[in-house]
């Protein structure tokens, strides 16, 4: 009864050249191992939940394409969304459709744009979470130890309790969450010592998410309830169309996590990292002697501190760069340097406007 949900429409702007509108990074092979984010975030998941529990939230442009690198995956389980409207409606879509099956099934929430470098750890913290989660009606998050004040993640600040809740040792109490704070507020909380990144995998009961839906979000509540008879019949299409247009566009975390008083927190160590960025690309990557992380053919010389990723017909030949992107994707060759990288959207604006 565990079920695994993968929020995979996100367009991943920050990751371009690679990431692009008609394929998005969750669909890149973006650690040069053969296998795409997307099925990576899949194969993580395996042993604890077969694909016939597998659930798929994108974009309708992109539900071929999860086909394609999910062969194994019923089709009615890829949920399209005629809009993105972030990962609340995402989420209630999937929760609706699970409770369906199952009222009381354990969802694991999971976006597709993550590395886990220690899949053991990985998958010991999330069976623990499935375990809490069936017993309690608890909203479980999974927390990392932050490691410098990065504005893109969300804070967690927990209350020690000691056992004292009665829930099980490791699991700790939420006191606030905080989506996205500006960096004097993160340089606060990395300092402390208190806080913890939010990981953005989640693990709950169906019933208690849509709990949490008609308490803190209830116009979206209000629509899946209006048209759960339609889901998994030939009406579902139809009726999510429409379902969007109401929706507004929030993200679970500004909607739920920072709001509800069920919030508890795994404290987890699996060698993490959200690949939003270049720059996240080599903290994660395999470095060369003079901390390059080359995915391509390239001859360097002088060169350190680089990020290289072009397609495996192109030879690059790099002298005397310190702290560069290098990165070229279908026709668009983008060099930047990497402190730099936060103005990759600036870019990629001025290039659509150009067109
Ligand atoms: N289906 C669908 N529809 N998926 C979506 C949508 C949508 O409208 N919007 C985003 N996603 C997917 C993305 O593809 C990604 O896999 C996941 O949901 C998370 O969205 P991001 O846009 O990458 O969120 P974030 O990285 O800015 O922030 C979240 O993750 C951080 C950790 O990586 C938050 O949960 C933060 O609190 C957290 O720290
Ligand atoms: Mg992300």
């Amino acid at each position: 009864n565990t079920f695994l949900v993968v929020m995979a429409g996100g367009i991943g702007s920050r990751f371009w050249p690679f990431s692009r509108t008609h394929l998005p990074k969750q669909f890149h092979d973006v650690m040069g191992v053969g296998r795409s984010m997307l099925q990576l975030t899949v194969d993580r998941f395996r042993e604890i939940c077969p694909p016939e529990n597998v659930f798929v939230v994108t974009n309708r442009d992109y539900m071929e394409l999860v086909q394609q690198h999910l062969p194994e995956l019923p089709a009615d389980q890829i949920l399209g969304e005629p809009i993105g409207r972030n990962t609340a409606p995402c989420i209630a879509y999937a929760s609706y459709r699970i409770a369906k099956r199952n009222p009381q099934g354990i969802i694991i929430v999971t976006p597709a744009d993550h590395a886990v470098l220690h899949e053991d750890e990985f998958r010991a913290i999330i069976r623990k979470a499935v375990d809490v989660a069936q017993n309690h009606e608890v909203l479980l998050t999974l927390g990392i130890q932050p490691s410098r004040p990065d504005t893109g993640y969300g804070y967690i600040q927990y209350i020690d309790e000691d056992g004292k809740s009665g829930l099980p040792k490791g699991l700790e109490k939420v006191k606030t969450f905080t989506e996205k704070p500006n960096l004097e507020l993160a340089r606060m909380f990395v300092d402390s010592g208190d806080f913890l990144w939010n990981s953005g995998l989640f693990v709950w009961r169906a019933d208690a998410i849509i709990h949490a839906f008609h308490q803190y979000l209830g116009d979206i509540a209000e629509v899946f309830d209006e048209g759960v008879n339609d889901l998994g019949t030939e009406r579902e299409t139809d009726f999510i169309t429409q379902a969007y247009t109401r929706c507004r566009n929030i993200s679970i975390d500004y909607g739920v996590m920072e709001k509800a008083d069920n919030v508890y927190v795994l404290p987890a160590d699996f060698g993490w990292s959200d690949l939003g960025t270049w720059d996240s690309l080599h903290r994660m990557g395999h470095h060369d002697a003079d901390n390059n992380v080359v995915d391509g053919d390239a001859l360097l010389y002088d060169t350190r501190e680089c990020v290289i990723k072009t397609p495996s017909e192109r030879l690059v030949v790099v002298q005397g760069l310190d702290g560069y992107i290098i990165a070229e994707y279908d026709n668009v060759l983008l060099i930047c340097k990497r402190t730099e990288e936060q103005r990759v959207k600036e870019f990629v604006a001025d290039v659509k406007s150009k067109k």
